[in-house]
Order: C-alpha cells, then sequence, then structure tokens
C-alpha cells in the first residue's frame, strides 16, 4: 500500500499530527476505547471538564493519579521511534501532539508541540500559578501556595482553550511543511481537527494512518488502514528511500 504513495520530491519539512492511537501500543489506552476496572463507570468527557473538577475535585484528581501511574510505567513504541529516527535524515521534523503522555519525548523527538498540555504538570485551578512538588503519593489536589485554590493538572480539558502558542505554532507548521502525517486520533476533537485541513488547503499532501476511517479519512490525500506501530516505520523507511 505504500509502495502507491506519491510522496513530494526532496521533503524537506514533515509534520505528524498525533492522537492517543499512537501510543495505544505502549498500553495507554485512547479516550475511546472503553474504560477498564475502577474506572469503568465515568467516561472520560465526563471527568476531563472544569465543572468536574468543580464539583468532585477528588474523583478527577484520582482519575489522573491513575492514569499518572499508567504512563509512567511505558515507553515509546515502534511508532514513536520511527519519528524521533527521522530526525537524522530530514531537517525539519515537527510533532503536533494531542498527547499528554510525553512519549514522543521520550523517543527522543525534539520538536514536540503539546496542545493538550503534559500530565506530570500541576498548576493552580484559580490562580494558574505551576505547582512544582512532587504530587506522586497524593489522592487529593493539593493547594496552591499563592492563593489557596485547588491544584490541577496541566491538561486541556473538555470546554477549555488550547495553548495560544501551540496552537498558532500547530497551525503555521501545518501550512507550511512539505508532508502531514496525522496518526491515530479520531479527528473529531477541535481544534486539531481542523489542522490537516489547513494543509489540504495549502496543497501539502496528508497522510492518514489509523486501523479504523475517521472524518479525516475522506479528504486525506492517502488514508492507510493499520497500527501506528507496523505502518509508521515502513512509512519513514519510504519516504527516506524518496530522498
Ligand atoms: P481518541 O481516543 O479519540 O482516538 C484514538 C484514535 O486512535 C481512534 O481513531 C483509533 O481508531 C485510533 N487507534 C487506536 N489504536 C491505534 C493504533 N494502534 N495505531 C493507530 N491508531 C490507533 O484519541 P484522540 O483523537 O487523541 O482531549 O482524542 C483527541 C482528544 O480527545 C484527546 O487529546 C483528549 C480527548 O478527549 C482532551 O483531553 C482535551
Amino acid at each position: 500500500m505504500l509502495e502507491n504513495i506519491d510522496f513530494p520530491t526532496k521533503i524537506q519539512s514533515i509534520a505528524f499530527l498525533t492522537g492517543a492511537g499512537i501510543s495505544a501500543e505502549s498500553g495507554v489506552p485512547t479516550f475511546r476505547d472503553a474504560q477498564t476496572g475502577l474506572w469503568a463507570k465515568y467516561r472520560p468527557e465526563e471527568l476531563a471538564t472544569p465543572g468536574a473538577f468543580q464539583l468532585q475535585p477528588g474523583v478527577v484528581w484520582q482519575w489522573y493519579q491513575w492514569r499518572r501511574e499508567l504512563i509512567a510505567k511505558v515507553s515509546p513504541n515502534a511508532g514513536h521511534q520511527a519519528i524521533a529516527q527521522l530526525e537524522q535524515r530530514v531537517p525539519n521534523v515537527h510533532v503536533i501532539t494531542q498527547n499528554v503522555d510525553g512519549l514522543h519525548q521520550d523517543a527522543g523527538s525534539t520538536d514536540v508541540v503539546e496542545l493538550h498540555g503534559r500530565i506530570t504538570r500541576n498548576f493552580c485551578f484559580d490562580c494558574g500559578e505551576d505547582y512544582l512538588d512532587d504530587t506522586s503519593s497524593l489522592e487529593h489536589p493539593p493547594t496552591c501556595k499563592a492563593c489557596g485554590g485547588l491544584v490541577r493538572p496541566g491538561v486541556v480539558w473538555f470546554g477549555e482553550s488550547l495553548p495560544e502558542a501551540a496552537l498558532e505554532r500547530a497551525i503555521k507548521l501545518c501550512s507550511e511543511v512539505d508532508l502531514v502525517v496525522v496518526v491515530g486520533t479520531s479527528s473529531i476533537v477541535q481544534p486539531a481537527a481542523s489542522l490537516p485541513f489547513y494543509s489540504l488547503r495549502a496543497g501539502i499532501p496528508v497522510v492518514e494512518i489509523n486501523p479504523t476511517e475517521t472524518p479525516l479519512t475522506e479528504s486525506a490525500t492517502v488514508s492507510l488502514r493499520g497500527n501506528a506501530a507496523e505502518v509508521l516505520p515502513g512509512l519513514v523507511k519510504s519516504i527516506l528511500s524518496e530522498k
């Protein structure tokens, strides 16, 4: 299936737009997978909101503590690694991710735009001050040293705006690079879902990798059905053989 892709010649810059699916083979459940165990009765959309935190800060905090513990144990997979390795051969490799797990950086990617924050960080819900103490053993959110407000995980929740600088950079990259590869995202959560359309409008080819069809599939230049850890190494190899 890769041999049919007509890559732009002399690729100098690539942006990978990634979602939860790229970390699935590392053992991080995607958002739209069924939740397991203790958290099976909640949907992420019910927990990952400012309203949920205001109403039940302990429950939301404990859900993030569970996710943090899970993420601390996992490692990058062949998909993350293939992207990072590309940096040795292509001058400008950018990763724009909706993931908060830091696995792209662990794999060695040096330019990662984090659209939804990072799960290991914390800041104050009220005043926004960063909270730097270790919170790994806490069952309830600590309070802010500056204002006494509750401390929350450093991720973007449903209904919140994305960090402005990250979004601006993502739009710029998606409008300028030679090739965009969209991996492991359901392409339904905005504004990330709109990013490939900036590329398509600019005439930049968009390759999608996902085991299932998404709202992007029809518009993508090429859509590859498969898992990130299996398809990405082959795609990267094909890109390199074009150079
Ligand atoms: P989703 O959970 O919505 O979608 C995961 C996507 O990955 C689906 O399209 C799956 O088909 C695909 N997938 C599953 N396994 C895969 C694999 N091994 N290789 C490649 N793809 C695979 O995750 P996101 O699209 O990242 O936002 O979700 C976007 C945002 O919605 C998240 O960042 C989060 C969420 O709610 C916030 O928390 C604000």
